[in-house]
């Protein structure tokens, strides 16, 4: 099933790219329902659909200490093994339960560089079936303004369909 994923085939347009990466997001993992499976596998797929994608994975509320967030799945170069909800973007979207986009990095207090490359990102919850925080997703990028309220939205969807059901 993997194997077949072109990631060249996908629509050229961002909205257009998203929509068709979450049918293929989908049909990977039709009965899979092992979370880090379906992470590793999110991660993966979006790294490869787009290019700027510099950094793409999760952070995980850890079982134990549930106001930080551990490292999950992830594709891109080593990130910060653990993360409070106090600290970052990754714990103001955790914190807030909203959708971060950052344009500038070194605009945001309290970012957190685990790699000096990263100029924006975008951080978006991941709630489960009931409603409860399970991870949040970051991204990251080596450009400036990478990210706009058209990735918010595709990757929103993604993750809904993908943890919330
Ligand atoms: N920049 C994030 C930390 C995670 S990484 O960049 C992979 C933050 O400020 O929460």
């Amino acid at each position: 099933m993997a194997e077949s994923f072109q990631p060249d085939r996908l629509a050229a347009d961002k909205a257009g790219r998203y929509r068709d990466l979450a049918a293929e997001i989908a049909a990977v993992l039709e009965g899979e329902p092992d979370l880090t499976a379906r992470m590793a596998t999110v991660s993966s797929m979006l790294r490869a659909a787009f290019e700027h994608f510099y950094w793409v994975g999760f952070y995980v509320v850890d079982r134990m200490r549930t106001d930080e967030l551990v490292v999950g799945p992830y594709q891109g170069t080593l990130g910060c093994l653990r993360i409070a909800f106090s600290r970052g973007v990754c714990g103001a979207a955790a914190r807030e339960r909203r959708t971060v986009v950052v344009e500038d990095v070194d605009a945001f207090p309290g970012h957190i560089a685990c790699d000096s490359r990263s100029r924006s990102e975008i951080v978006v919850p991941v709630l489960g079936p009931d409603g409860a925080l399970l991870a949040v997703l970051d991204v990251d990028a080596e450009t400036a303004g990478a990210f706009d309220a058209v990735d918010a939205e595709g990757l929103e969807t993604i993750l809904r369909a993908t943890f919330a059901h």
